[in-house]
């Protein structure tokens, strides 16, 4: 039954980021690199500087696992913006899971253009059933993507099962924040095409009864309301490039989903942060 939920929940992400209107929107929204939460400095920064800081954030909490002998691999990696930066800066070997084909392909002719293509490895596949022996891994790494999982206990038991001992986890998600109201989060999570949300307690809870050590949460709330206003904004004068990716009638779906995700961000009913732990 979870089976079933996971591997539909697998098949709605895939055809959500492999529609033309979102590809284009994420695409664009974010520099072309990231879609994820950013960690920013002031309240007027660009979304792509941002969401590069929280890669930096995650880099510095995983410490010796990062560095030219450590293989990393990366959940749900989109357009590769942290595969990229991690294999530039540290010459680590980074293998890029992820579900949607037309994002593989714009990852891999982006890491062609960098030069990466010999340290990033980009396999098609879902994060429920990991194509990778037992443990294959220094790091795992993920970002915004479990949000997507109807069995993220499965995700964690498949990034426990593929981590070496020792080796480190570390992810960002949108959870649900403790005592927020579910009818609001629940229509959320419909507009998104997303299973139910997380909480921070539920994922602790988890991580530990895998055996998971040195669990740590980085509570990072406030960021996620900056950058659902800063992402709300960029819908009210879109740029030209924007205009050109997505059609009219999907800049206006966006433009009340971001306004409703906002002001829920604002109203408490959201976490965000960045987990970390380590594989017994
Ligand atoms: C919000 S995007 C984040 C992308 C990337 N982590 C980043 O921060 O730029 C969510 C990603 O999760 C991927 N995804 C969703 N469900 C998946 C699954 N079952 N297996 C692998 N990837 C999945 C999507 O294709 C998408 O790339």
């Amino acid at each position: 039954m979870v089976e079933n939920d996971a591997a539909r929940a697998a098949d709605v992400a895939r055809d959500y980021y492999d529609t033309k209107d979102v590809d284009g929107f994420y695409a664009q929204a974010w520099g072309g690199e990231d879609i994820h939460v950013g960690v920013y400095e002031h309240a007027r920064e660009p979304i792509g500087t941002a969401s590069r800081r929280t890669i930096d954030r995650m880099a510095a909490r995983v410490g010796d696992a990062l560095g030219p002998d450590s293989t990393v691999l990366d959940l749900g990696s989109g357009y590769g913006g942290a595969a990229r930066r991690l294999a530039a800066e540290f010459g680590c070997r980074v293998v890029a899971l992820n579900i949607s084909e037309t994002q593989n392909r714009r990852h891999r002719e982006l890491n062609a253009r960098h030069g990466l293509t010999d340290l990033i490895e980009v396999v098609p596949g879902s994060f429920q059933d990991i194509p990778a022996p037992a443990g294959s891994f220094d790091l795992v790494w993920s970002q915004e993507a479990l949000c997507h999982s109807a069995d993220r206990l499965g995700v964690l038991r498949e990034a426990h099962r593929v981590l070496r001992p020792g080796g480190h986890l570390t992810f960002t998600d949108i959870m649900a924040a403790e005592h927020a109201p579910a009818d609001a989060l629940r229509s959320i999570a419909e507009r998104l095409s997303l299973p139910p949300f997380a909480t921070a307690a539920r994922y602790d809870e988890q991580l530990r009864a895998l055996a998971f050590t040195e669990v740590e949460f980085d509570d990072l709330t406030d960021h996620i309301r900056t950058h659902y206003d800063r992402l709300a904004e960029a819908l009210h004068t879109p740029a030209p490039a924007l205009l050109d990716a997505v059609s009219a009638a999907y800049v206006d779906t966006l433009r009340t989903s971001l306004a409703h995700t906002a002001e829920a961000c604002h109203a408490g009913h959201f976490t965000w942060g960045i987990f970390h732990g380590r594989r017994d």
